[in-house]
Parts: C-alpha cells; sequence; structure tokens
C-alpha cells in the first residue's frame, strides 16, 4: 500500500517542530508527502488550542473532510497535538470519521500507531493520550508525557541551514488565561550532552544557525552532570561548536531573566542579542489576576538591566488585550509600556477564554469582543509606527544577514509561471534572509547565497521589512 501522507499544522513553534520531525519519522519508514487532502491516504493535523480561533480552524477543515472520507472510508484522518490532549474523545464526537487522535506526549509511537490503525480491519477510534495533570502524580504525568527528539537525516530537514532544537517540554507556570500547562504537560528539560550532541550532528550536517525551544525556556536547568546547569551553560558551550553561526532562543520568562543569562548573550560571539520576553500587559492588577509573578516596576526594572548589560540589544513582547476585568485605564498601561519599552515587536492577542484553565473556572470574560478588537488595533498601530522608526533609522545602514533562501514572492512567480524567471540569465532571484534581530530583509542575488552570512546595505523600508543590496565589500565573502 502507498503511504501518502497529508499534514497541516498551526499553532506555534514548538508544533511546526513537531510536524517537522513526524513528517521526517513517517518518511523514514516509507511514506510520501502529498499537498493536498483528496491525495492522501493518511490525514493528520496538528493542532493548537491557545485561542479559540485556532481550534475552530480546525474543527472545520475537519468538516470539508466528510465528504472524502464517506468516499473513501480507509483513509485515515489523525487529530494530533494541543487540541488532541484537551479535546480528547470530544473529538470523536463532534466530528465520528476522525479515526484518531493523539497527544503531544504520544508522538514517539505515531508511525506504530498508524500502522495499527490501517492494520485494523474493523476500525475503531483511536486515542492516546497523556494523564491529566490535575489529578494524577506528577512522576506518572512526566513519564506519560514521552520526549519526542528523533534524530533527523539532514535532508529531511525544512531548511538545510536553520533548524529548531527542543530544549525543554511543558510549562510550569500556570498563567491563569493559558492551556499550555495543561495540554503540553510539566515542565521537564532535555539534558545539555543531548542538546549539544544534537547541534552538533546539524552543525556538521551544515546548519548554521539554531533556535533553541521552550515554553519558559530560560528556566532551562540540567542537574545530570553533578552541578546545576543553566541556560547560560547551556549557551556557552553551544557557542563552542565549529560551523554553528547563530544562536537565538525563544520564549522567555521576565522572572526568569538572570543576570547570567544575560551576560552569556553579551559575550558569546554566536548568540543573538535578541530576546523575546513576554510582557502580557502594562496593568499590575491585570498581571496579577493573569498570574504572571512580576509587577510593571519588576519588569521595566529587567528591561533597563537587559540594556545596560548588552548593547544593541532588542526586545520583543506578547500582550494579551481585553483579559478579564480589563479597563480603559489598565489598557492605557499596556499602551504605555510599549512607547516606554520601545519593543522591537510586539504580539498582540485578544483574550479567548480557555476551558480548563484557572480565568475560565473563576473569571468572567467581561470585555465585549468589540473593544477586544478595537484595543488590538490601537496597541497594534503604536507598536507598528515603532517599527516603523525603528525601521526607518536602517536605511543607508550595512546590516548582517543569514541568507534563508528565495522570498515568498519570487516562489510564487516562479511556481506560476512555467517559464524561467525573466531575470533568470543573471541567475538572479529575491532573497530573504534575517538579521540577528530577526528583522527581515528582501535583497536580490543567487540562490547559491543560501546559508550565507553576508553584509547587505538597506535601501527602502516598511513597518516590517527591509530592501536592500548585497554590499560590494561582502560579495566575495562567505
Ligand atoms: N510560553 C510563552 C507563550 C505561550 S503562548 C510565554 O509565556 O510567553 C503565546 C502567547 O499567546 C502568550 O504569550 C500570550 O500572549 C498568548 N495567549 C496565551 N493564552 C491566551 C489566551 N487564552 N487568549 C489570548 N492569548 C493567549
Ligand atoms: Fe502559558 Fe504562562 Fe506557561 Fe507561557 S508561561 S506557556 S503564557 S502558562
Ligand atoms: Fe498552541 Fe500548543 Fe503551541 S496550544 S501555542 S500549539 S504549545
Amino acid at each position: 500500500m502507498t503511504k501518502r501522507l497529508y499534514i497541516e499544522t498551526v499553532g506555534c513553534q514548538m508544533n511546526v517542530l513537531d510536524s517537522e520531525l513526524i513528517v521526517s519519522g513517517l518518511i523514514q519508514v516509507g511514506y510520501e508527502l502529498v499537498d493536498s487532502p483528496s491525495n492522501a491516504d493518511t490525514i493528520l493535523y496538528n493542532t493548537c488550542s491557545v485561542r479559540q480561533h485556532a481550534e475552530d480552524k480546525i474543527y472545520s477543515a475537519l468538516g470539508r473532510l466528510r465528504p472524502l472520507k464517506e468516499q473513501r472510508p480507509e483513509a485515515i484522518i489523525g487529530v494530533l497535538g494541543c487540541m488532541a490532549q484537551k479535546d480528547q474523545a470530544n473529538i470523536f464526537r463532534r466530528a465520528d470519521h476522525v479515526d484518531l487522535v493523539v497527544g503531544p506526549g504520544q508522538f514517539n509511537r505515531l508511525p506504530q500507531i498508524l500502522e495499527e490503525v490501517a492494520a485494523q480491519r474493523h476500525r475503531e477510534p483511536r486515542m492516546e493520550i497523556s494523564l491529566d495533570r490535575m489529578t494524577e502524580k506528577r512522576s506518572d504525568v512526566e513519564e506519560s508525557f514521552g520526549k519526542f527528539d528523533p534524530p533527523r537525516p539532514p535532508e529531511l530537514r525544512a531548511s538545510p541551514h536553520q533548524a529548531m532544537v527542543r530544549i525543554m517540554f511543558g510549562c510550569d507556570k500556570f498563567c491563569t488565561y493559558c492551556i499550555v500547562p495543561k495540554v503540553r504537560g510539566p515542565e521537564q528539560s532535555r539534558t545539555a550532552a543531548d542538546i549539544e550532541a544534537e547541534v552538533r550532528r546539524l552543525a556538521a550536517d551544515g546548519c548554521v544557525e539554531v533556535l533553541l525551544l521552550g515554553q519558559t525556556v530560560n528556566s532551562f536547568k540540567d542537574t545530570t552532570e553533578g552541578k546545576l546547569l543553566r541556560l547560560s551553560d547551556l549557551l556557552a558551550r553551544l557557542n563552542e561548536i565549529d560551523g554553528l553561526r547563530r544562536i537565538k532562543f525563544v520564549t522567555n520568562y521576565p522572572r526568569h531573566m538572570s543576570d547570567d543569562l544575560l551576560q552569556a548573550v553579551r559575550d558569546l560571539p554566536k548568540v543573538s542579542p535578541y530576546l523575546h520576553v513576554p510582557v502580557q500587559s502594562g496593568s499590575n492588577d491585570q498581571l496579577k489576576r493573569m498570574k504572571r509573578g512580576y509587577t510593571v516596576e519588576y519588569y521595566r526594572e529587567m528591561v533597563e538591566r537587559i540594556r545596560a548589560t548588552i548593547p544593541h540589544v532588542a526586545i520583543s513582547s506578547d500582550f494579551i488585550v481585553g483579559f478579564c476585568g480589563e479597563t480603559e485605564e489598565d489598557f492605557q498601561k499596556s499602551i504605555e509600556i510599549v512607547r516606554w519599552a520601545r519593543f522591537k515587536n510586539s504580539f498582540i492577542f485578544k483574550y479567548s477564554q480557555r476551558p480548563g484553565t484557572k480565568a475560565a473556572d473563576t473569571m468572567p470574560d467581561d470585555v465585549p469582543d468589540a473593544v477586544k478588537r478595537r484595543r488590538n488595533n490601537e496597541l497594534l498601530a503604536v507598536q507598528n509606527a515603532i517599527c516603523l522608526e525603528d525601521s526607518l533609522a536602517l536605511q543607508g545602514r550595512e546590516l548582517e544577514v543569514l541568507v534563508e533562501g528565495t522570498s515568498k514572492s519570487q516562489q510564487k512567480r516562479t511556481s506560476q509561471s512555467s517559464e524561467i524567471p525573466s531575470n533568470a540569465s543573471s541567475n538572479t532571484v529575491q532573497l530573504v534572509g534575517r538579521t540577528v534581530y530577526d528583522q527581515i530583509v528582501v535583497f536580490d542575488g543567487p540562490r547559491t547565497l543560501a546559508g550565507q552570512i553576508l553584509p547587505v546595505r538597506v535601501e527602502k523600508v516598511d513597518a516590517f521589512t527591509l530592501f536592500g543590496r548585497v554590499a560590494s565589500s561582502g560579495a566575495a565573502k562567505t
């Protein structure tokens, strides 16, 4: 039997990485990736529960698969990831054509589970999820959230030059609005030795940039070597790896922004001076209701400490607007902190009540949607104005850019036309790359530049993109 696999992914970088690892594992046992459910024998959705919208999207996609399942009952439809862990058997009730529900703690067994489901003569709904951390013993729950970090053959990685590397699983913070600790399980760090071995392998395969992932990445700790190893120690080890050029990490939790980490970012040349440290709100009342564990004063002091330690650092944030009880005054304080901190970037979300969280159980979702929307737009406008000012200040400057590959518009142009692109005579295409601050830079050059770090002179900007040309001094450099 051919095993044609279609997979769709929503959610955060953890999910993108999980899907990458799932696909790589399944290709190794004979699956082939296809780009539409109608061509597939196995259709998987890797899901997110962080906001209602992400779940609605998946339930509608499942609804659209009903006719396909009626025509081809042997096709396997699977719901994976955070929503699988959250909704469990309710998924079969809402979509009875789903064959399989697999939580994020069970991914290492996915190839075997799929094989078993395919072999069944009379298909029963199959559910593989981890234990509920609200009712079971922590050690049992930890064990039930199996770690998932299989080796990736280089040819199966999404990009040959960049890779995401998980350094920890789960979250223990239980911010009152957030479903992640429940669906991703208890916080568990991988060992520094495992991570280092993985990054060494990646670098040997040609990877020049790693993005270390964790829900609270700066609370990483490893005690298996007889002493406490923190994120700063891990960064120091990774900094020594030959061939590796850049190290980034997300997401930082404000309370764990320790001085040793800031000094490591300052002193280790491969670590990007870019810190994503979400504040979520500029109001102490809101931070308390969110149970974030810090005050606005603490956060401001932390920003000052970061800027005093790391020259030319960029800081970015997340915000939730319209969380329970948010007054206009609270909201103005979020605007204030954006203006004060001049974040490089902010991801802004309207509060979405998540059943199973403390906020859903104890606090009314009392800000009307229209108000949430208005506040979202207002905060976004303030942030965007800062982004534009920052971009304009870069005009004429030369920036070090890691070339990622062809730009999206170039890809569209090439795929729409069966002919060779008009500027192909010189082999020049539109390329896209990133600075150490994660700024997107678009410029022309040959595809062969992918994976190199080059100086690019910025000629034109908008709020989110810098446009430029490879600086002549760097054209010959790799
Ligand atoms: N671990 C990370 C982020 C995890 S989720 C951290 O602590 O920063 C990514 C972002 O989604 C959060 O930072 C928060 O801004 C947002 N978010 C989480 N739960 C949400 C909810 N119920 N409604 C709206 N936004 C939410
Ligand atoms: Fe969610 Fe808070 Fe954990 Fe981030 S730190 S994943 S917002 S509970
Ligand atoms: Fe969503 Fe799960 Fe990530 S809930 S944000 S995919 S950890």
